[in-house]
């Protein structure tokens, strides 16, 4: 949590890793949770709890949270994400503090991402957050596509806050809107997130997940947190995307983030330079050069240094 209380979700052990054609082993994917966490962040989606058919390369979660749970992480609050009821019952015995479930905007999207209709996810959606707060943890909705969708185009705001309200409804702690297929800009960013407050009232912690895929990402945190938003997902070398979704590229990167937050003096206690290390870390097990900026571009330049 920064002084300004912007809080960076790392997702890259999940978005980052779950459409990468790099492979990490689980070791490597502990120890870049690890490193998260070492450059001080405390907010980490670790894994999801799917189908390992749908996404294989998430087949390892119950080893990734076992592995993280043996280990002295104060303060750490590990995400597991899930789309149905098995996922969340798996990812309270495996040991995650948080739930992140996902319902989409789009009709093809959530045919294609989870296999089911948005009114049925809708419905199911009560007893998700549910037995998640029955089994202790913390839970999110991120509604996907919020922005746009690969297969259908354009998604009404009128549309969405009808999503909004049904997703209140079900009494999350924190309501996030991902832009799954980078296409929202920052009055898009605006818009959405002040009808997000306005149907799900001023207790709810408000979140965003951009794609950078065009460019729009860093532009759309600024505004996200102009509009009050205090939970930015990034991820570490700016990786990730939709298995789902055709084109999907990465994530803002946390590096990218965390200098932008920094100059802006609302970075906390994170360590651009272990982000950094990190990200070209990735570049390297992964086996390819990663999006993000910083780790090409370095820091503010300090002469003499
Ligand atoms: N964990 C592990 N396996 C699960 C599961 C879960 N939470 N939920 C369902 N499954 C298994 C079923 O047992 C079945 O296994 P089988 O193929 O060995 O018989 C298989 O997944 C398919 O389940 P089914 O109920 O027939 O539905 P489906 O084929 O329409 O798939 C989902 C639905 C939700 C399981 C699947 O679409 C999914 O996991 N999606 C996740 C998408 C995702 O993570 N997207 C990126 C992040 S938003
Ligand atoms: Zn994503």
């Amino acid at each position: 949590m920064t002084a300004d209380g912007v809080t960076i979700v790392e997702v890259a052990p999940r978005d980052g890793l779950q459409n990468d054609p790099g492979d990490l082993t689980t070791a490597q994917k502990v120890e870049l949770t690890q490193r998260a966490y070492d450059a001080g962040l405390r907010r980490i989606e670790v894994t999801s709890f799917v189908s390992p058919r749908a996404v294989p390369k998430m087949a390892d979660a119950e080893r990734v949270v076992a592995t993280l749970r043996a280990r002295s992480l104060p303060d750490a609050s590990l995400i597991g994400l899930v789309v149905n009821e098995r996922g969340v019952r798996r990812a309270a015995v495996a040991g995650v503090h948080e739930v992140n479930v996902v319902v989409v905007a789009s009709e093809a999207f959530s045919q294609r991402n989870q296999g089911m209709s948005v009114r049925e996810a809708l419905a199911a959606l009560p007893d998700l957050t549910g037995a998640a707060r029955v089994a202790g943890l913390a839970t999110t909705v991120t509604i996907g596509t919020a922005f746009g969708c690969p297969f259908e185009g354009e998604v009404a705001p009128g549309a969405l806050a009808e999503i909004v309200a049904a997703v209140a409804a079900a009494g999350p702690d924190e309501i996030a809107l991902a832009d799954t297929i980078g296409v929202g800009v920052p009055a898009d960013v605006t818009q959405r997130f002040a009808l997000v407050r306005a149907a799900a009232g001023s207790d709810v912690g408000l979140r965003a997940h951009f794609h950078n895929t065009r460019s729009t990402g860093i532009a759309n945190a600024c505004a996200a947190i102009a509009a009050g938003v205090t939970a930015l997902d990034a991820s570490l070398g700016g990786i990730g995307g939709c298995p789902f979704a055709p084109r999907a590229t990465g994530n803002i990167a946390t590096e990218d983030l965390t200098y932008l937050l920094g100059r802006m003096r609302q970075a906390g206690q994170v360590s651009l330079r272990e982000l950094i290390g990190t990200a070209q870390w990735l570049g390297t097990s992964l086996g390819h050069e990663v999006p993000g900026m910083l780790s090409k571009a370095g820091e503010f330049p300090s002469p003499g240094r």
